[in-house]
């Protein structure tokens, strides 16, 4: 990973109207990821705040710096804020009501993440933040596989084929996978680059790192288009 491609600074914002997809664990996860290279700043403007109850389990132990901005006011700072940093990574609020904060955000975002779980309920939410909110920005995109549960064989092929073809969205060639690892990490406080690489770990630990990787290179290429 070419550091120096991403500067200038960069702000993701992690956006779908639905809750429960995977916001929060998205942003922790990918930040954990790119800050083995990178200095990441994870901005949580989500009223529910969850990312603070995820950091302050962890105490010391994140691998990258974190920012509560719970009031619309303050949104407005995040380019000020992640100035001294390569990338900020924005958990955004999953419900209708704080569409003016998601607004916010994304009026200052260079890309956006759209985690999806496979639940048939969560795709028209899913298809109206795009086409509502994220399209008429112009803001880059891409929908995120999540919770892909692997014992489902025709699972993950069902619902790229859906996004690539019935719905036509831009997604991640990665996806992440459902694991404990992910749904225990906010007690924790872990992250995926504080979990022991086991048996057990490797594969949660392997997805979150490609969709990183992914990430850099997609911003990579936003700076060459200009
Ligand atoms: N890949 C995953 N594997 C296991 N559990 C997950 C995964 N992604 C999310 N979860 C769990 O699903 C629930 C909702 O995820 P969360 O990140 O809080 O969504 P959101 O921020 O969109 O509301 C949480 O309990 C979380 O731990
Ligand atoms: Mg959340």
């Amino acid at each position: 990973m070419d550091t120096e491609r991403l500067v200038p600074a960069r702000i993701v914002a992690v956006a779908n109207q639905k809750g429960g997809v995977g916001k929060t664990t998205v942003t922790m996860q990918i930040a954990a990821a790119l800050s083995r290279r990178l200095r990441v700043l994870v901005v949580d403007v989500d009223p529910q705040q969850s990312t603070a109850w995820w950091a302050e389990n962890a105490g010391a132990a994140l691998p990258f710096d974190y920012a509560a901005l719970p009031a619309l006011a303050d949104v407005a700072r995040l380019s000020e804020l992640g100035d001294r940093y390569d990338l900020t990574i924005v958990d955004t609020p999953g419900s209708l009501e704080d569409v003016r904060t998601l607004e916010t955000v994304l009026d200052l975002a260079d890309f956006a993440i759209v985690p999806l779980p496979p639940e048939p309920l969560a795709v028209n939410p899913t298809v109206r933040t795009i086409s509502r909110l994220i399209e008429p920005r112009h803001v880059p995109h891409a929908v995120l596989l999540n919770r892909i549960d692997s014992r489902i064989s025709s699972q993950l092929r069902d619902w790229e084929h859906l996004l690539d073809t019935t719905l036509g969205v831009p997604r991640f060639a990665g996806y992440l996978r459902q694991y404990r690892v992910h749904s225990n990490a906010p007690l924790t406080g872990d992250v995926i680059t504080a979990t022991p690489d086991t048996r057990r770990t490797a594969a949660a630990i392997w997805d979150a790192m490609s969709v990183g990787f992914e990430l850099a290179g997609r911003l990579a290429q936003l700076r060459k288009a200009g």
